[in-house]
């Protein structure tokens, strides 16, 4: 394994296979994820962490959460340009896939109705959202790219994943 990324954290250090392969950089970004959030009570602490272990080690445009607070999404830990704060529900990518309580893949923001655009770089989104233990939306994951079509069901399942690392820490 020849590490692509290697940071020193608070807690350790991210080690990553020298490869583009998603379902192989996923697999071993997964135990050392879990590695870092252990005994990470802090639920944005840990958002902080996966935010920066996830955009470092996929090298894309925006990574970040939005928090569910009320009747809107308030922007939480990210890393990337400075993006819009709020977001209501049912508005943008992730105001919908909050509404609709599902993962979404848009392989093209310009054809999605309503997107919201924080960054003209953006071309292609995946949202995710996270549930706490009861089963309610808290927050979601949102992944921006600068490549067009970058997202696949490999995206979808190895960020759902890893987000699942953090359902215990919200109340
Ligand atoms: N594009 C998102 C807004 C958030 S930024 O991409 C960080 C949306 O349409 O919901």
């Amino acid at each position: 394994m020849s590490a692509v990324f290697s940071r020193a954290t608070m807690s350790g250090t991210i080690v990553l296979p020298g490869t583009r392969d998603r379902l192989a950089l996923y697999s071993a970004l997964y135990p050392q994820v879990a590695g870092l959030l252990d005994d990470e009570r802090d639920v944005i602490a840990a958002m902080a962490n996966v935010a920066a272990a996830l955009h470092h080690a996929f090298g894309w445009h925006w990574t970040g959460f939005y928090r569910v607070m009320g009747a809107e999404l308030v922007l939480g830990p990210f890393q990337g340009p400075v993006a819009c704060a709020r977001i209501g529900h049912g508005k943008g990518v992730c105001g919908t896939a909050w509404m609709e309580e599902r993962t979404l893949v848009v392989p093209d923001v310009e054809r999605f109705p309503g997107h919201i655009a924080c960054s003209p770089m953006s071309r292609s989104e995946i949202v995710v959202p996270i549930r706490a233990r009861d089963g309610r939306i808290v927050a979601v994951l949102d992944v921006d790219s600068a490549e067009p079509d970058d997202f696949s069901r490999i995206d979808a399942d190895g960020l759902a994943r890893l987000c699942s690392l953090l359902e215990p820490l919200f109340e």
